[in-house]
């Protein structure tokens, strides 16, 4: 039996990375096998890409190039990573995934989210999650956590964090839209209270994909 593609999505500090690897813990604790990815990353080629995306440099990538690069990414982690442990039956949990690039380069960045799809149906040859959680956090709380994060691991933002304020309120808007478009793919959860009441509504989430 293919194995269950589950997507972790939001705005930064929404706790995509955090909620990612507790269910993992608690599927395999179950005794599921699980594969953690990321996007852009999860191979050595893509994680190379993320590299490219992300650091400041004073030649940065302009949009189209930006959407190029991180679909590079995200056809090296799908065929290489991602549908062969579906194929597996295994448990498939990625932080981030096609839905960002629709945020942040369409939303964000104003390309055409209809553009966006077709180029993402060719990176993906079509792959799409069976579920995808939306971590949703208003902007003061996204702020706050990524400069407590950035403080406890004395990092700096990277090149998409220091984007304005703006960008960052399109980009919130357009997950909750994105969301609204396909209720039957998107669970939303709001991500601003306690750690352990999120994860018990992603963990809720997951039952009932279960029963599908
Ligand atoms: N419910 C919560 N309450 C308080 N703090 C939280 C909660 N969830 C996560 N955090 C903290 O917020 C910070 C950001 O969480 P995390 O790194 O999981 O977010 P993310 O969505 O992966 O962010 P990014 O998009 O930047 O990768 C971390 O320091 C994490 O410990
Ligand atoms: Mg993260």
């Amino acid at each position: 039996m293919r194995g269950k593609f589950i997507t972790f999505e939001g705005p930064e500090g929404g706790g995509k990375s955090t909620h990612v690897k507790e269910l993992a813990e608690q599927l395999r604790a179950e005794g599921r096998t699980v594969l953690m990815t990321r996007e852009p990353g999860g191979t050595r080629l893509a994680e190379l890409i993320r590299g490219l995306v992300r650091d400041e440099v004073d030649d940065p990538p302009v949009t189209r190039s930006e959407v190029l690069l991180f679909l590079a990414a995200r056809a090296q982690v799908v065929s290489q990573v991602i549908k062969p442990a579906l194929a597996r039956g295994e448990w498939v949990l990625c932080d981030r995934f096609a839905d960002s690039t629709f945020a942040y380069q369409g939303y964000g960045r104003g390309i055409d989210v209809k553009l966006l799809r077709q180029l993402n149906e060719f990176a993906t040859e079509g792959l799409t999650p069976d579920l995808t959680i939306l971590l949703d956090v208003p902007l003061e709380t996204s702020r706050e956590r990524l400069a407590e994060r950035q403080a406890a691991t004395a990092t700096s933002a990277d090149r998409i964090e220091q984007a304005g304020e703006m960008f960052h309120r399109r980009l919130r808007e357009g997950f909750l839209e994105l969301a609204k478009a396909e209720p039957e793919r998107f669970v939303v959860i709001d991500s601003s209270g306690a750690r352990e009441e999120v994860s018990k509504k992603v963990r809720d989430a997951v039952l009932s994909l279960e029963g599908r």
